[in-house]
């Protein structure tokens, strides 16, 4: 079973997805890990990230090991546990670059095939990412394309900063990061066959995991 969650940055596909797992008692891969992986050990190396072949060399040997348990996330690559770097703001500020290119996708892919297969004996798993209806896993059981409205992320945002949950440079990075990848992952957010668009601008995090729930059941993808 595949439940695949597509969405810009911003959109709550992390904490969705995450949700829909637990809910579900499915696994859960967030594939903007695998990226921000290499990502950070390309940087770690002082690799020249316009260099694309030394790029993907490095993606083809990167020993990866990464969580799929909803409730305890973690990243470890070669032995390093990168669970907090790969979201600090120096890996968010380029990993674009290594999102775009092409032999490092090919090479992600695969893995993310790998690990979505690995989880099926555990009853399934909720992938989310840019491309996972389209390339990743094309025969997911439910598809879902997640979006909001610019001002529902902002002032998501702004609540968040306002509690204290992130601080003013977390806030700007994610917004960095949500205007790169707009600008040179949006090819990837071309609608798959057969998916379903949830528009979470006037919806709780609560009311989306239900919504995406019930269209799981519904697509029985799940018990
Ligand atoms: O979701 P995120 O912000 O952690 O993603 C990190 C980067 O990886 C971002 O540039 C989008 C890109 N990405 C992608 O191209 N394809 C995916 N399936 C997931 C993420």
């Amino acid at each position: 079973m595949i439940i695949a969650v597509d969405g810009p940055s911003g959109s709550g596909k992390s904490s969705t997805a995450r949700g829909v797992a637990t809910r579900l008692g499915l696994r859960y891969l967030d594939t903007g890990a695998t990226y921000r992986a290499v990502t950070w050990s390309a940087v770690e190396r002082g690799l020249d990230l316009d260099d694309t072949a030394a790029v993907a060399q490095r993606a083809r040997d990167l020993e990866l090991e990464i969580s799929t348990e909803p409730g305890n996330q973690f990243v470890i690559a070669d032995g390093t546990d990168i669970t907090a770097a790969i979201r600090e703001p120096r890996i968010s500020e380029v990993v674009s670059k290594i999102a775009t290119n092409l032999d490092v996708r090919h090479e992600l892919v695969r893995r993310q095939r790998e690990i979505i297969d690995d989880a099926q004996p555990s009853g399934g798993i909720v992938v989310e990412g840019r491309d996972i209806a389209t390339v990743v896993a094309p025969d997911a059981e439910l598809k879902v394309h997640l979006t909001a409205d610019q001002d529902a992320r902002m002032s998501r945002r702004g609540a968040e900063l306002e509690s204290g949950a992130v601080t003013a440079e977390q806030l700007r990075d994610q917004i960095v990061r949500r205007d790169a990848d707009d600008s040179t992952v949006s090819q990837f957010m071309v609608a798959s066959d057969g998916a379903v668009t949830v528009d979470s601008t006037h919806l709780t995090l609560e009311e989306v995991i239900d919504v995406i729930s019930r269209l799981a059941k519904e697509a029985e993808a799940v018990p």
